[in-house]
């Protein structure tokens, strides 16, 4: 061959190369996917907000592969049951023979009997609910407890008001006599701290009565190569000197009986989830798999689509010798993108859908076929793409094994699903706290859960006042009597903030429960877009509210008949920017608006901000003129969102010890590499933002004046008033409203059809 020959032969090499792959990279990678695709290339960056993303950019052709962990590939093989494929496994180099992550496995003394029931009144040596050293999810953890003590099915308890893990745990105590569990068993600390008080037998085999430091490690034998503080040797050494079964995982099992304790592996055996025992001896302890197991866990995976699977997996082999980091160039920063630090392996896998690899090793029935103590929790939702993310957090928790499950539904607007749950056809709403006093008032529901804002995007109300004659007319609140006022809503959060400014400064007498009457007989005329509307004035009010919306104009002239109250864009004054145009129409006096976007809906609307001065809650002016205010001088300083449920629902202890659990596993307590499954409540998915909770939330908190968070706690002062009025303390049976709240709601699907942007 001559040169040109060889050149020509170069070129058809470097032409069958040139096919460029798409891998996903996490968004948080941002230097990896510009490292990517430096010098040669064959594959280019997908940046994704969360592993989860990628698989959904895998299934619409966005993407071409990427990596996903263990319990993520159980997800998508149930989400997505044969949209993508595995291709290779990614194994830590310690075990690169081995099928599975990990086996868990029952451990019992040679002569138990009675199978998996003959645990009955034993004693249960239990690696804690905490232990982080292998990636054991809570339904791993509690996987024995499930099929010996059928934590599934509560049997003889009553579910009333308690929490499944108190349904949970209540079982385990009356099934095994004593145990050490450590750890938490519910994530709400209260709740945790409960039961350790009320169920000591399950710490009964720890150190101390509340399993607190878990297992004495005081006089233990110490051997190299097993070290005493792992929580799996210490609930062995347990099942060694008084316990009848140790759950632990299967390595562990092996450096126990192989370096530490040989000598007693012929009094101990694995018992099989079908009651068979096999006996331990040096050479079952020796095999890296167990003889049976509770759990096997799949490895973590490397997924791609089905067009592109096999291309992709005859090149891995030479960007990665032997499955291990090239250690340079982009084949390197691959390999750190998808498979982590140099303790792990690249293997490869027949080419099988993730629903048949998973099946194969460790098969989860559905989310909505699984058998549950408590019925699933129904979380409204108001689009599709809202519904989609709430039915990847179910399948997500009921993977990992958080109780109770999580069912989703739409519908078509923020009031159907409020008046949903009020008639109990669904149980928790996430929403804006704009529906706060109407959710309250006329629907009776109230929170059981308030999100986190960061400082910097928390709601905050204020009051603002024309300039040009702020020094003559208005200057207290005591002068807003016969004004005319601006409101973005009936009801919203600066109508609230409104009527506690004016019951502090006695412009609204405070024994005033009707806040419609309150407002109406203080000014002259208003616009408070909805007053007149059944979904938001609800109550048994007789006040004609007609004088709410005197203000307001329609955004298309409506000839001779003007007047309109309409809560959507129609009304030019809807909204927080038709507020602050309402309050530049020379007719009027006063707005109360939020003031987080206020700038920019200032600037769309070529308004000039000093021609505005803030009303203070203090019922001074502010120094100066301008839409910044500061905190001082604000109505209102509060969460933006809650979740709802039904006041008094007997399962608002359950839902609400749910939500503790969702931010532990979906907040952001952790980062995305340490999630079991890289799903974020708080942000965005697959690209669209503020579903189920909007992106300014950080955490969750409680309803409670007691709350850490401060905004949290302004916002139970803010309903303060109204619950006083409403005596939510005692609810009694619905009032006359109910009946008309079930009558309007087919009104109530054709005005929500219209979007509601705020
Ligand atoms: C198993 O043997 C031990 C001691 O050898 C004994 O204490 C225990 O009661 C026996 N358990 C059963 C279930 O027979
Ligand atoms: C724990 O759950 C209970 C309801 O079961 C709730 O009242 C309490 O506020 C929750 N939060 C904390 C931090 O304990
Ligand atoms: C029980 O399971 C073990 C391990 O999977 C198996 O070897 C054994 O045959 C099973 N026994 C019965 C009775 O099904
Ligand atoms: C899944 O496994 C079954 C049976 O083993 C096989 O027939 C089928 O082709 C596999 N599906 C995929 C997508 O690999
Ligand atoms: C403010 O007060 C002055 C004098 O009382 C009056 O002429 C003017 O109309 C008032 N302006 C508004 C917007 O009410
Ligand atoms: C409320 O008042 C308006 C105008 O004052 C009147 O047109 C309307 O009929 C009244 N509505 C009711 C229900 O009384
Ligand atoms: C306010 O914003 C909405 C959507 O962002 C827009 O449709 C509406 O016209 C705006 N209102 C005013 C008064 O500019
Ligand atoms: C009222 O609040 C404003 C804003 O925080 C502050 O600047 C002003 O000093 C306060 N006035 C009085 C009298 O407390």
């Amino acid at each position: 061959m001559g040169l040109s020959g060889l050149f020509l032969c170069l070129l058809v090499i470097a032409a069958a190369n040139a096919q460029t792959y798409r891998v996903c990279v996490p968004a948080t990678d941002s230097v990896e996917c510009q490292r990517l695709e430096i010098g040669g290339s064959e594959v280019s960056c997908v940046p994704v907000e969360t592993r989860l993303d990628c698989a959904l950019k895998l299934s619409r052709n966005e993407a071409d592969f990427g990596s996903f962990s263990e319990e993520e590939t159980l997800l998508i093989s149930q989400m997505q049951p044969s949209e993508q494929q595995v291709i290779a496994t990614v194994r830590s180099t310690d075990k690169i023979g081995v099928p599975y992550a990990f086996e868990s496995v029952a451990i019992v003394p040679i002569n138990h009997t009675g199978g998996v029931e003959g645990l009955r009144n034993g004693k249960y040596c239990h690696p804690g609910l905490d232990s982080d050293e292998v990636r054991w999810s809570p339904r791993v953890l509690k996987a024995l407890e499930v099929s010996a003590a059928l934590t599934d099915r509560c049997p003889g308890s009553g579910t009333e008001r308690k929490t499944a893990e108190e349904l949970e745990v209540e079982t385990l105590s009356g099934f095994f006599s004593e145990a050490c569990r450590p750890g938490p068993w519910s994530y709400n600390t209260t709740v945790d701290a409960d039961l350790k008080r009320r169920f000591p037998n399950l710490c009964a085999l720890c150190d101390n009565a509340n399993c607190s430091s878990g297992y004495s490690v005081g006089n233990s034998i110490n051997v190299a190569g097993v070290s005493n503080n792992n929580r799996h040797i210490q609930a062995l050494d347990c099942l060694l000197n008084r316990g009848s079964v140790a759950y632990v995982a299967w390595q562990h099992v092996q450096e126990f009986f192989i370096l530490r304790n040989p000598q007693n592996v012929n009094q101990f055996s694995a018992l099989c989830p079908n009651g068979t025992l096999v006996p331990l001896t040096d050479e079952l302890v020796a095999l890296s798999t167990s003889p049976c197991a509770v759990v096997r866990q799949p490895w973590k995976t490397i997924v791609a689509a089905p067009s592109v699977a096999t291309a992709i997996q005859n090149r891995i082999s030479s960007w990665w010798l032997n499955g291990a980091d090239s250690g340079a160039g982009w084949t390197s920063t691959l390999y750190q993108v998808l498979v982590g630090g140099a303790s792990f392996r690249v293997v490869q896998e027949s080419i099988t859908s993730t629903s048949n690899y998973t099946n194969s090793i460790r098969p989860i029935d559905r989310v909505d076929t699984s058998t549950n103590c408590l019925p699933a929790v129904r979380w409204c939702t108001v689009s599709s793409a809202e519904l989609r993310k709430c039915s990847w957090l179910a399948s997500a928790a009921h993977i990992l094994g958080i109780q109770p499950t999580i069912s989703c539904e739409q519908r078509a607007g923020n009031f159907l699903c409020i008046s949903e749950i009020t008639t109990s056809r669904s149980d928790v709403f996430s929403v804006d706290s704009h529906y706060g006093y109407i959710a309250r008032k006329n629907y009776r529901l109230s929170a059981v859960k308030l999100v986190q804002n960061a400082r910097a995007t928390a709601s905050r109300v204020a009051a603002f006042v024309k300039e040009t004659t702020a020094q003559s007319n208005v200057t207290r609140f005591e002068n807003l009597r016969d004004k005319v006022a601006c409101f973005p809503e009936y009801g919203g959060i600066a109508f609230v903030a409104f009527v506690r400014a004016a019951h502090e400064r006695q412009v609204i007498s405070a024994s005033e429960c009707d806040y419609a009457r309150g407002a109406g007989e203080l000014f002259r005329g208003a616009c408070a877009p909805g007053a007149t509307s059944d979904t938001h004035s609800l109550s048994d009010s007789d006040f004609n509210s007609t004088v709410l919306c005197s203000a307001c104009r329609p955004t298309v002239s409506l000839g001779g008949n003007n007047f309109t109250c309409s809560w959507d864009y129609t009304n030019y004054y809807y909204g927080n920017n038709g507020s602050i145009a309402c309050l530049a129409d020379p007719a009027t006096d006063v707005a109360f608006l939020e003031t987080q976007n206020l700038p920019a809906q200032m600037a769309a609307l070529n308004l000039n901000p000093s021609n505005y001065r803030a009303l203070c809650r203090n019922n001074t002016l502010a120094n100066s003129t301008g839409v910044v205010v500061d905190d001082g001088c604000l109505l209102a300083h509060v969460v933006d969102a809650e979740v709802l449920a039904r006041r008094d629902d007997p399962a608002n202890n359950a839902i609400n010890t749910l939500f503790d659990s969702l931010d532990h596993f979906f907040g952001y307590n952790v980062g995305a590499a340490q999630q079991l499954i890289n799903l974020h409540l708080y942000s965005p998915f697959d690209g669209t933002s503020d579903l189920l909770f909007k992106d300014t939330t950080i955490g969750l908190t409680e309803y409670s004046s007691e709350a850490s968070n401060e905004q949290a706690r302004n916002y139970v002062e803010l309903f303060k008033h109204l619950e006083a009025c409403t005596g939510s303390a005692s609810p009694g049976p619905l009032p006359d409203y109910a009946t008309k709240t079930v009558f309007s709601i087919a009104t109530l699907v054709i005005t929500t059809l219209i979007p509601r942007l705020f």
